[in-house]
């Protein structure tokens, strides 16, 4: 059985199905495409938890922290909101975003804004800090583990936007690169949308070619084709700077 509770104007049955009287014959109701998408990301989600801190949800552009982040990076900030504006567009066509800069300058508050722009238009989205993802993938080897690896891999693969926090793994080992290199092939075989993000420390360069050292050239040649330049955002930890 499909959502028992959409409310289809057709007046079509559990599964989506019309019954043509003339034809004594069952057939699929215009909604049934879209239940059964709904479903498969309802279950994939479910199976391994989609993820959503409450410091990062009901974000607004006329509250903290949007509208001080909007104040502080105002070209971040513009063109965060005009993707997130035809985010459905974007994630279906495979373009991800890419958010690099100092430390507590906001590009995860950012990110996680376009998550629940997505999120509103009824796509799926799944959430992950890197390194969590990786420990997960790591436990789920072991018997009997929930979720399976299966299960978080499909789920990587399926879920319309992929949203990882903090992409430069520190210290990779051969595993870890092998890993993130399946992730990002999958979706980048697929042309599905990821969106992520990346720090560098307070005063530092910004030098998006160092990811490269982090996840491997061969998977960072990928995400770069999926997301195009990163959005940067320099400046001070606003974490350390409140109150200043
Ligand atoms: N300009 C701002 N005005 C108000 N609050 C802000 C501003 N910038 C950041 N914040 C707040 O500071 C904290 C850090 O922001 P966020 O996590 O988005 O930064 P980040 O760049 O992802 O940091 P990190 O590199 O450490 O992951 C959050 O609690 C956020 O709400
Ligand atoms: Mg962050
Ligand atoms: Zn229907």
């Amino acid at each position: 059985m499909l959502d028992p509770d959409f409310d289809c104007p057709n007046g079509c049955d559990a599964n989506g199905f019309l019954f043509d009287e003339e034809r004594r014959q069952a057939y699929p109701c215009s909604c049934r495409e879209e239940r059964l998408r709904r479903r498969l990301h309802g279950d994939m989600e479910a199976s391994v938890g989609r993820y959503a801190p409450p410091r990062f949800q009901g974000l607004d552009w006329s509250a903290l922290p949007l509208s001080g982040i909007a104040e502080r990076h105002g070209a971040a900030a513009t063109h965060v909101r005009r993707y997130a504006a035809g985010v459905e567009q974007n994630v279906r066509s495979g373009r991800g975003l890419w958010l690099l800069g100092n430390k507590g300058t906001g590009k995860t508050t950012l990110a996680y804004y376009v998550a629940q722009q997505a999120r509103a238009t009824g796509m799926s989205v799944l959430t992950r800090n890197t390194t969590d993802l990786l420990n997960e993938l790591r436990d789920s080897y072991k018997p009997d583990a929930q979720p399976t690896t299966r299960q978080i891999i499909d789920a990587i693969t399926q879920v319309e936007l992929l949203h990882l926090e903090d992409v430069a793994v520190p210290r990779p080992n051969d595993w870890v690169l092998e890993q993130l290199y399946t992730i990002v092939n999958r979706r980048y075989e697929h042309n599905k949308a990821i969106l992520f993000t990346s720090d560098t420390p307070y005063g530092a360069p910004l030098d998006p070619g160092g990811l490269a050292d982090h996840i491997g050239e061969r998977t960072y040649s990928r995400l770069m084709q999926m997301v195009g330049d990163p959005i940067l955002m320099t400046g001070a930890d606003y974490r350390l700077t409140v109150g200043a």
